[in-house]
């Protein structure tokens, strides 16, 4: 089978990788297989494990290419980021010596520049944002502390500006193609989903149409693309998500789960030309549950 679309000679900034069962590593694949390439912008604690997953030969069926593309995946480059920073003076000095961060510029601007040098200043066509943290994920809306919402907010939503702000140069004017994964619960109660992850998801949503219209003049479209639940590892730490994956499984207009491959489809077809007119959209691949009333 042929490219499903070309995305030949296109570069790809991919955040959100830390193993081979995300969606990040699912979206970087079809990518590649669509002719993309790939940079990882992986946070700096996990950039190791993701070396290993990207190189070694126990990995190799994880590696392989969809859409019938030859050759492996293969990104062109790992670059460390904490997207909670935007610059190395947001480090806070105790948190520079700590693994993966020591004598690196893992911010965002840090980031751009090791990027600038591993593309040789290649300039960005695609933008994947797939990054979200709670450290109390568990806990209510009635019981989340104001520091762990904060934190979820400047981790999963407000890099999302911080990311489309220091790339705008690198986008202008390319057709550039920014997507971002958010979660119905920004939109519908969703009890076992806390640590104050449906405010930011909310957030994201928001902060993405705002910058659909702030970078819309230099012809970057930015679009959200909300999975349903899948048993990622970020997902494991909810508690709850296999019981959330069956239960969103039975009430589905497809009575089924989704997979990771259907988010990366949907990136491919929101990356590429196809799509030119569409940007501020949340488009759902949740295999129709957002359609549905709750039962
Ligand atoms: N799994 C689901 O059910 C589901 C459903 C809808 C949306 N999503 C969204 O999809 C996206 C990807 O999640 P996933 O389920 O593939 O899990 P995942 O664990 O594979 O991805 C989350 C990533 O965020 C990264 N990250 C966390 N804090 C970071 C930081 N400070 N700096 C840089 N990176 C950081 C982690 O390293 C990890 O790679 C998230 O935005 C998530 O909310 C997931």
């Amino acid at each position: 089978m042929g490219r499903i679309l070309d995305l030949s000679g296109k570069n790809a900034f991919v955040t959100g990788v830390s193993d081979d069962g995300g969606f990040a590593w699912a979206i970087a694949k079809s990518l590649q297989a669509a002719g993309a390439n790939v940079y990882l912008v992986c946070h700096p604690r996990v950039l190791g494990i993701v070396e290993r997953f990207s190189s070694r030969d126990k990995y190799a069926s994880s590696r392989q290419l969809p859409y019938g593309a030859s050759g492996e995946f293969s990104p062109k480059g790992l670059i460390p980021c904490d997207v909670e920073f935007d610059t190395l003076e947001d480090i806070p000095p105790a948190q520079r010596d700590a693994k993966g961060y020591v004598n690196n510029d893992v911010s965002i601007s840090g980031a751009m520049e090791a990027y600038d040098k591993l593309s040789g200043d290649g300039g960005i066509d695609i933008l994947i944002h797939s990054v979200a943290f709670s450290s109390e994920i568990q806990r209510s809306h009635l019981e989340v502390s104001r520091k762990a919402y904060l934190q979820a907010i400047s981790i999963s939503s407000y890099s999302l500006v911080g990311l489309v702000r220091a790339a705008l140069p690198r986008m202008k004017e390319r057709g550039a193609s920014v997507i971002g994964l958010s979660y119905l619960a920004s939109q519908r109660v969703t009890p076992g989903y806390g640590g104050g992850m449906a405010t930011a998801k909310a957030a994201l949503e928001c902060d993405a149409r705002a910058l659909a219209w702030f970078a819309g003049e230099s012809g970057v479209r930015v679009n959200i693309v909300s999975p349903g639940a899948f048993a990622s590892r970020a997902a494991k730490s909810i508690g709850s998500i296999d019981k959330m994956i069956e239960a969103t499984a039975e009430r589905s207009p497809l009575r089924r789960s989704i997979e990771a491959e259907e988010v990366a489809d949907t990136c491919i077809f929101l990356s590429s030309a196809l799509a030119r007119g569409i940007t501020g959209d949340v488009i759902y691949v949740d295999a129709g549950v957002h359609a549905m009333n709750a039962v």
